[in-house]
């Protein structure tokens, strides 16, 4: 059985650190069967969520995005650690989604962190954004820290830990995508109320 992972980099910087992890976790999925997608948020053109009740009426990049992600069935989300959170883009383009969009869907985490303190306030952040559109976030989640130095090695060093992390991540999602897909994990009836 095949199913689809998108992967996403919330930075807005191109190139960027977390659109280099994003992309070894989508090899992780691939690895585990699925066919990957990589969709670079500085490469779309997406309008601040203004909270509007007719939401058909944002332009077609919006529609487009929100697409890609109701057609996927596990999605990798990445971002830099900006102030302790995730980054204003990511959250921005998150908000513009709804749950119908992301539930019953099979999420996992990359945090990239400039400095020596690692990402993990930013995942911590996602996972609780996941919870609010009904996504179900994998246990294992992937924060780099010192991100010059350490993604360098996750590129040359493909046995490194931290290599291994970020495919395990990729690997995750598509597995218990597919337990999804499957119907071996029932999630009928679990929307939220
Ligand atoms: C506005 C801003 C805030 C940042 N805040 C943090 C931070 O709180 N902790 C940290 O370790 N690095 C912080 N950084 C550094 C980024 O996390 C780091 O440069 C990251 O690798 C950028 O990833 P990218 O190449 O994917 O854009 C910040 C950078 C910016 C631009």
């Amino acid at each position: 059985m095949s199913v689809s992972v998108l992967g996403i980099s919330g930075s807005m910087r191109y190139p960027s650190e977390t659109g280099e992890a994003v992309e070894v976790a989508l090899r992780g999925a691939e690895r585990a069967g699925a066919h990957t997608q990589y969709l670079d948020l500085s490469r779309i053109e997406l309008p601040f969520c203004d909270g509007r009740s007719d939401e058909d009426s944002y332009p077609e990049s919006v529609q487009a995005f929100r697409g890609l992600i109701r057609s996927a069935h596990g999605i990798i989300l990445g971002t830099p650690e900006y102030h302790n959170s995730m980054t204003g883009a990511l959250k921005n383009a998150l908000d513009l989604c709804s749950g119908a969009d992301f539930e019953h869907k099979m999420v996992g985490l990359i945090g990239v962190a400039g400095g020596a303190i690692s990402a993990v306030n930013a995942i911590n952040h996602l996972r609780i954004v996941m919870r609010s559109v009904g996504a179900w976030v994998v246990p294992h989640q992937v924060s780099i820290a010192n991100t010059d130095a350490a993604l360098r090695r996750i590129n040359e060093e493909t046995d490194s830990p931290m290599h291994e992390r970020l495919l395990k991540l990729g690997g995750d999602v598509a597995k218990f995508s597919k337990l999804i897909v499957a119907g071996i994990i029932d999630v009928s009836g679990m929307e939220e109320v």
